[in-house]
């Protein structure tokens, strides 16, 4: 077999998907515990910390610093290569999160089995849905009294229209928690609490009708057999085909504080989890095996080192291999360049990278020629597609201080919005500047960036905008029509696309009615 077919059947891509508070930081710290990167573990709990102290500015940045060696976290485990992309949540959230989720192969959706599916995993799957990504599902926090397995993957299904297979099923829970049972094996796995970092074993038992059950559960040996029958009967079978087309997710229960189910769920997880698969681009479908490189960038970042003040793009990498001083062509800008620093975010440091194989995140330094989408190659014409841009859901307004700086302003915004995380809104009847973005967070960035980088003191403030909707026609004059008539409510974005700001949810549903032949999208593919 050839070293880029080996490599690349190796590698495992993926990011967790969940909402706050459910457990991602706390199981990432597991799983990289089980990969051996055991001082990325330290890095996660502190990068947690310190984002709940953070509020100015020089905090912000610190904890970006910080933030970005573990935005993308590499380990071995077996013989699988994990690459595991981090996708920012609580204050940090922003349109970076939902494009993480087009640069991965597949997902980890953790939900909390006291809470079920909640809003922020609701949006996040509508993500993934749009490729299709294969979804593995962990329940967690069993330590806790949550509600009933059963009753869990019944909402899984009806919310997020996904089928349900238990690959691990519970037994007990909260104060009666004593393991997990395995479906595939027929093992159960008997709980002991470890709090510290110690990979937990607990004794293991193989049947469902090993004596030892009894032994060890009680009457609750017996229950469980009842119960794993009546699960075989009402749930779906494990069919890993129907799991990599999206429409099946195995589910995982388990408790992530005390590494409890997390050794089944990565085993599972390396296994069934798909390798580097085709993708498309906008010319033909592009193999991970093809012998000549590409890549997309999904993501900017800047400032991240604040000694540095430099800018990185994330890059996939899709085919190929990249090579230290390889030379590649950047598609949009038709030039050529040779990338002899490109680092990976291996560790607490950025190192500089020697190679690198389809699935594995690089960075590269960016002086604000590389933009969000842009394809990379060997020479070939090809454009990746399916990075999109999501209607916003928070809108400011950007006040300038002192106006004579509205050229700066401008110039800083535009740059601002290239990045990403805020988007930038022209309304046609007047000269404001309304920024959105998915995420609060992302304002106090632009201001304080604003500021920082282009001189310009601004304030951003509240705006009657709810929701925008990019507009799009096939008749230019029905477009033209609308145009005249939505006047009002109509903007240009960053890329001079026409976007409809709607002031009220309502007034959006009566627009869509009023125009039945314009199309109102929520999302805007690069
Ligand atoms: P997030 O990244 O998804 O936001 O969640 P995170 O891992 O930070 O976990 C949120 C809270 O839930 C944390 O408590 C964490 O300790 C707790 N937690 C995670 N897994 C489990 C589990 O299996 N069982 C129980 N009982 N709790 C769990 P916290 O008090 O908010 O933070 P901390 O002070 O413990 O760090």
């Amino acid at each position: 077999m050839s070293e880029l077919l080996n490599q690349l059947q190796r590698r495992r891509t993926f990011a967790i998907i969940s909402h706050p508070d459910a457990g991602k930081t706390t199981l990432t710290e597991k799983l990289l515990l089980f990969g051996g990167a055991i001082q990325m573990a330290g890095t996660v709990k502190g990068r947690k910390a310190a984002r709940h102290a953070t509020s100015d500015w020089m905090e912000m940045e610190k904890e970006r610093g910080i933030s970005v060696t573990s935005s993308v976290m590499q380990f071995a485990y077996g013989d699988g290569i994990v690459n595991l992309l981090d996708t920012p949540g609580h204050e940090d959230f922003s349109e970076d999160t939902y494009r993480t989720l087009t640069a991965v192969d597949s997902a980890l959706m953790v939900i909390d089995v006291a809470k079920g599916v909640e809003a922020r995993t609701i949006k996040l799957m509508e993500v993934c849905r749009m490729r299709d990504t294969p979804i593995l599902t962990f329940v967690n926090k069993l330590d806790r009294e949550g509600r009933d397995a059963l009753d869990i993957l019944d909402e899984i299904e009806q919310v997020l229209q996904i089928k349900c297979a238990p690959v691990t099923w519970p037994i007990g829970m909260g104060k009666r928690l004593k393991g997990v049972f395995d479906l595939r094996t027929e093992t159960t796995h008997l709980f002991s609490a470890t709090h510290g970092g110690k990979i937990q074993s607990g004794e293991l038992i193989v049947g469902l009708d090993n004596p030892r059950l009894d032994e060890m559960l009680g009457d609750m040996a017996e229950e469980l057999r009842e119960e794993i029958e009546l699960v075989r009967g009402a749930s779906h079978a494990l069919d890993l085909d129907a799991y990599l087309r999206g429409e099946l997710t195995p589910v995982f229960f388990g408790s992530a504080i005390n590494n409890f189910g997390v050794k089944e769920l990565l085993d599972a997880f390396v296994q069934y989890a798909p390798a580097p698969r085709a993708r498309e681009t906008r010319q033909r479908l592009v193999e991970p095996a093809e012998e000549k490189f590409s890549g997309f960038i999904f993501k900017i970042q800047a400032n991240m080192d604040p000694a540095h003040r430099d800018r990185i793009a994330f890059m996939r990498v899709c085919s190929g291999s990249y090579k230290k001083g390889m030379k590649m062509r950047h598609v949009r800008t038709g030039k050529t360049v040779q990338i002899s620093n490109a680092i990976t975010f291996q560790a607490d440091e950025r190192k500089h990278v020697e190679e690198a194989w389809p699935g594995d995140i690089i960075g590269l330094h960016n002086h604000g020629t590389i933009q969000i989408g842009d394809t990379f190659t060997e020479g070939e014409e090809l454009k990746y597609e399916g990075i999109p841009y999501f209607a916003p859901e928070l809108f400011r307004r950007v006040v300038l201080k002192d106006p004579l700086r509205l050229k700066a302003l401008q110039k800083g915004v535009l740059q601002l919005c290239e990045e990403g995380a805020t988007q930038v809104f022209r309304p046609l009847k007047n000269n404001d500047m309304i920024l959105g973005a998915v995420g609060v967070l992302q304002f106090d960035v632009a201001a304080h960036r604003l500021k920082g980088e282009y001189g310009v003191e601004a304030i951003v403030e509240p705006v009657g905008v709810n929701t925008a909707r990019w507009v799009q026609c096939d008749d230019p004059r029905m477009l033209e029509q609308f145009r005249a008539k939505a006047h009002e409510n109509l903007a240009l974005d960053g890329d001079d696309q026409l976007v409809y700001l709607a002031p009220t949810r309502v007034n959006l549903s009566l627009a869509e009615e009023r125009w039945p032949d314009i199309r109102f999208l929520s999302t805007r593919e690069l």
